[in-house]
């Protein structure tokens, strides 16, 4: 899978499936199931590092968990899902040299082929071309982007007829970019269906509607795993009372046998 099979998908209608990855046991999980994108996203800091936002999260801790994604993918590269990675905050913020020294760093060391960035400020549409030009696929991220958490909060965009305009220049700015699809997050369903007509590159969305080419999911969210689950992103299953169960189950059947110790146990040596 590369990164301009997406748009490709999108033209046949055929349906883009994106999963979270943190691990190499969490990327073999998402490859078995068949998804077609892993995304090592920085909700890595919030589900594996417990930071209370996104923002903590460090270059060198993206780039440990995507070699680890890329680790638990099995066979050819050619058949293995796209493996895209989000660059955390800071990485491109502060200009384009940085931003394609930080990204050339994770597809150069992990075996990714994408990066995913927020936003659609000039700023951010100038670190795109250049990471476009210098060969590196771009995925963009509009909506709720949680690395501006302190500005937008986690609550839904794009409410009003104003903010609904900003939004579809700044998708049509994404994509004469450069950039090879674009995440819709947490936005009315009628806007990302409009988008979805409106551009050629591929549109994912996350709590925007089943209006779009594909729909991407955080894993943990979607297994019931954690603690605080988002409104938009319902689990499967009660993944997390699963496995408490069996792990309560396990401990309290090894405290059981400890309790009937046998009465021809050997006596303890010394200083055990
Ligand atoms: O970091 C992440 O997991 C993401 C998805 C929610 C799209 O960006």
């Amino acid at each position: 899978m590369r990164p301009g099979d997406l748009s490709r998908f999108k033209q046949s209608g055929r349906a883009i499936t994106v999963l979270t990855a943190w691990d190499s046991l969490s990327a073999s999980l998402v490859q078995e199931a068949g998804a077609d994108v892993v995304l090592v996203g920085d909700s890595l800091a919030m589900v594996v590092l417990g930071h209370a936002t996104t923002l903590p999260v460090t270059l060198e801790q993206m780039l440990l968990h995507s070699q680890a994604v890329c680790r638990g993918l099995m066979g050819p590269i050619s058949e293995q899902p796209l493996v895209v990675v989000d660059l955390p905050f800071l990485s491109y913020q502060c200009g384009a040299d940085r931003a394609v020294a930080a990204a050339g760093t994770l597809l150069k060391q992990s075996g990714a082929a994408a990066v995913k960035l927020e936003g659609a400020e000039p700023e951010v549409l100038t670190v795109i071309d250049r990471l476009v030009r210098m060969g590196i696929p771009v995925m963009g991220h509009l909506g709720l982007t949680p690395q501006a958490v302190h500005r937008l909060g986690y609550r839904r965009q794009a409410q009003d007829p104003n903010s609904q305009d900003k939004l579809k220049r700044q998708a049509l700015a994404l994509e004469a970019a450069g950039c090879c699809s674009l995440v819709l997050e947490h936005i009315p369903t009628n806007l990302a269906s409009e988008l979805q007509q409106l551009l050629s590159i591929a549109v994912i969305g996350i709590g925007a509607g089943d209006g779009c080419d594909g729909q991407v999911r955080v894993t943990a969210d979607l297994l019931g795993l954690t603690a605080k689950q988002p409104p938009f992103s319902p689990a499967l299953i009660p993944g997390r009372q699963l496995c408490l169960e069996a792990l309560r189950g396990w401990v309290s059947e090894q405290r059981q046998q400890a309790a009937t110790p046998t009465s021809t146990s050997a006596p303890q040596a010394p200083g055990c």
